[in-house]
């Protein structure tokens, strides 16, 4: 196996040529088909983005409210899946819910031969499921979805029974900022899975389930539950920045690091900016925002970070908002998956639509030499 050329964890490796989402880690641009994200955080809503990312461009008026109508239209779901939600334990983790009954929706939605409609009821069913799961979590009746709201609003609707602007606004945001970062671990699981032609629903569950880890998505979970301990125990930041030094400890700073970005994490910076105007606005005091902005500092004056380029990164401070918003915490990589599905989708639907060749990476085979059983 000379020819093979070996790189660990695809840090060299173009899987795919894409006409998605752009990145330059060294100067922390992250770019949605053109429009940077700082742009498109202050001044467009997640209905847009949603749109953008998947049809290649913004969407006129018309297309905008046709758009919407769909999202409407769809976003009933079959009674049956409760029985799905309900047949699971209540403690069951909220990200192996979403995955294992958004793998099932084939069921009751076949795919058809027109890809774009089974992506606008995918998008839709996907905002109904992940509401409908938090009702079974906390024991609540179910709320259908409203014709007369946005996406958005309705999705708040559907968790919780009301919503004020302020949440709705730090919603559409923060999905913003979640709906595609290029080939992720996820968002390359999408793909390897898409490539086989498996079914979009199983397709996207894969993805999900990319996502849990806290290596990835997860991480928003890790740096709450970091947060939190650091403040159980007294609150002193520099500890925990030393036992992340120490590859002995095996612990990281969760929310810190990136594989592209080396310089700063262009999300981490809207998010942080959010997390003081949200509490602010919602009139919440919360010390795990104190102790994410201490840890923060003394990390960028450590060397050892320094060194290494490990900056916030964009579940740095996302969780504190998400928290705000009365979200529970193994709910955030939820919300993660929900910002998230219209950039698997987009990539999904370009590598359908390029007829991509099936994804089979090679290995370099290091076992024993022939033996006899
Ligand atoms: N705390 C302490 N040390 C770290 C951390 C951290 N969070 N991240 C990286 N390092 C060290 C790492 O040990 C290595 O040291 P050395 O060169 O001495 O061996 C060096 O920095 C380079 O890191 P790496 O492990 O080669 O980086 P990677 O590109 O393989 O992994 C990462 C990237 C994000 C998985 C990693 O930084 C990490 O585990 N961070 C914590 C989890 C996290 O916040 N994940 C969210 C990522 S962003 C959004 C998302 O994907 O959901």
């Amino acid at each position: 196996s000379g020819a093979i050329t070996l790189d660990p964890g695809y840090g060299n490796t173009g899987s795919c040529q894409s006409a998605i989402t752009f990145i330059d880690g060294e100067k922390g641009i992250l770019r949605y088909r053109g429009y940077p994200i700082e742009e498109l955080a202050e001044k467009s809503t997640f209905d847009e983005v949603m749109y953008l990312l998947i049809w290649g461009d913004k969407p006129s008026a018309d297309q905008l409210a046709k758009f919407r109508a769909q999202l409407v239209e769809h976003a009933g779901l079959d009674e049956r899946v409760k029985k799905h939600l309900e047949a699971l334990p209540a403690t069951t983790h909220p990200m192996a819910v979403i995955s294992s009954v958004l793998a099932t929706l084939s069921a009751y939605y076949p795919s058809t031969d027109d890809r774009d409609e089974d992506i606008v009821r995918l998008l839709a069913k996907f905002k109904s499921l992940v509401a409908w799961s938090y009702r079974r979590k906390k024991g609540l009746d179910y709320i259908n979805p409203d014709p007369n709201l946005g996406y958005v609003e309705d999705f708040l609707n559907m968790m919780f029974g009301s919503y004020d602007e302020a949440t709705v606004s730090a919603m559409h945001q923060l999905l913003i900022l979640h709906a595609d970062h290029e080939q992720n671990c996820s968002t390359s699981t999408v793909r390897m899975v898409g490539s086989s032609h498996a079914d979009v629903y199983a397709t996207m569950a894969a993805g999900v389930c990319a996502l849990w880890g806290p290596l990835h998505g997860g991480a928003n979970q890790a740096v709450i539950e970091m947060l939190e301990a650091i403040q159980d125990d007294g609150g002193d930041v520099s500890k925990y920045v030393t036992m992340a030094k120490d590859k002995e400890s095996g612990f990281k700073l969760m929310g810190f690091g990136h594989r592209v970005y080396k310089n700063f994490d262009p999300r981490a910076r809207i998010i942080k900016k959010a997390a003081d105007k949200v509490l602010d606005a919602l009139g919440i005091d919360d010390p795990s925002l104190d102790i994410a902005k201490q840890l923060e500092q003394v990390a960028l004056e450590d060397e050892f970070f320094v060194a290494r380029k490990l900056y916030p990164n964009v579940d740095f401070y996302s969780g504190i908002i998400y928290r705000a918003l009365n979200i529970p915490t193994d709910f955030f990589t939820v919300m993660f998956a929900l910002g998230r599905m219209p950039g698997w989708i987009s990539q999904w639907r370009e590598l359908r639509d390029e007829n991509a060749r099936i994804h089979r990476p090679r290995q370099v085979y290091i076992g024993p030499k022939q033996r006899s059983f």
